[in-house]
């Protein structure tokens, strides 16, 4: 890390200061199960946001409140774009089943999953403890390095959902690894949703020279350069679940335009939480890439993203992305 950047950390929390994970009634019962990793918690600042201390550094976007709004609102416009489906694949309901939402961020699918199937056993696992403390009766998460040897002592699992967790793994094979070591053989299902940052266009009316084609394309420069990639290739991921032992592997595309524009009306809701979440969240995913690598200045940056802002905001600019 640029030295600095470093300067302009405040370290707010620390280690271990105050421990916990977020615990309903749930208690598994399957052999083996067993607690995980220590929780520690904790934020440090930098350039006005606060980022988690737990593995610090290796996560590069903020933990703070205006970044769990983000989360939320993100939530909200993948359920759109899925027309109010929260997940696609099957799911017994005539038994007990065990799901694991890896990289849980709020927590908000897992507590919906758990509202919405009361057959369901969720554990959400995250670096951040910044679920809410309210919890469904069977639901609970578990800080834990998804990237480490997963630690979970628990295998079995009927789903694995992961949800916008490009620029947080270096290593998708060893993480479809973990996936396959850990679902039920022959059964378990891994659900992988993902934005594919590339902004797109099938109209023309969105510049080849766009303000948000040169911020994605210099996001995505830069989450290369940091080792934990944001850039969305389906086939080499789908390459890396083949690999890892994954089968019957399907992909479902969905457009999400950047705003509530009229084209496709049945996509205005999407559009509209996406362009939503943009506002609330581009200063959060560009922030530490830009600073820290690009050494731009928190006021360059903002100068770059009220610029996506300003242009993403206009309806006759048809952009979108792929879901
Ligand atoms: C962009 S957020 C997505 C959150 C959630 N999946 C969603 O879709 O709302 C990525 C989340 O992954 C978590 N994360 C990043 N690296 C992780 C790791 N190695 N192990 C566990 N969680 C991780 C971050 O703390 C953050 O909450």
């Amino acid at each position: 890390m640029a030295p600095w950047a470093k300067a302009a950390f405040d370290l707010i929390g620390g280690t271990d200061n105050n421990p916990r994970n977020i615990m309903s009634t749930y208690n598994p019962t399957s052999p083996g199960s067993q607690s995980v990793e220590a929780p520690v918690t904790g934020e440090y600042l930098e350039n006005g946001r606060y980022y988690p201390s737990y593995k610090r550094g290796q996560y590069m976007f903020p933990c703070d409140e205006e970044e769990r709004d983000r989360l939320d609102v993100f939530h909200r416009m993948y359920f759109e774009a899925r027309k109010g489906h929260l997940h696609s694949a099957p799911l017994a309901r005539d038994r007990q089943v065990r799901i694991l939402d890896a990289g849980t961020g709020t927590g908000i699918w897992a507590i919906q999953m758990a509202d919405t199937y009361q057959n369901a056993l969720l554990t959400g696992t995250d670096l951040t403890m910044m679920q809410p403390n309210l919890i469904p009766a069977n639901a609970r998460f578990l800080q834990s390095d998804m990237e480490a040897p997963w630690s979970l002592g628990e295998t079995g699992w009927d789903m694995i959902h992961v949800r916008a967790m490009m620029g947080s793994i270096a290593r998708w094979d060893q993480f479809y690894h973990e996936v396959t070591r850990h679902l039920l053989p022959g059964e378990g299902r891994l659900e992988h949703v993902e934005i594919d940052w590339t902004p797109r266009c099938d109209d023309g009316t969105l510049a080849e020279n766009a303000a948000v084609r040169t911020w994605a394309h210099e996001l995505m420069g830069v989450m290369d350069e940091t080792g934990r990639p944001m850039r969305f290739d389906p086939p080499r991921q789908r390459q890396l679940m083949a690999e890892a032992g994954l089968v019957d592997i399907t992909e479902e595309i969905i457009k999400v335009p950047f705003n509530g524009w009229e084209g496709d009306l049945a996509d205005r809701p999407a559009g509209r939480f996406f362009f939503l979440g943009l506002k609330k969240g581009i200063e959060a995913l560009s922030l530490a890439p830009f600073c820290r690598y690009k050494r731009m200045s928190p006021e360059e940056v903002k100068a770059v993203t009220d610029k996506v802002i300003s242009e993403v905001s206009l309806r006759r600019n048809h952009g979108y992305c792929n879901l």
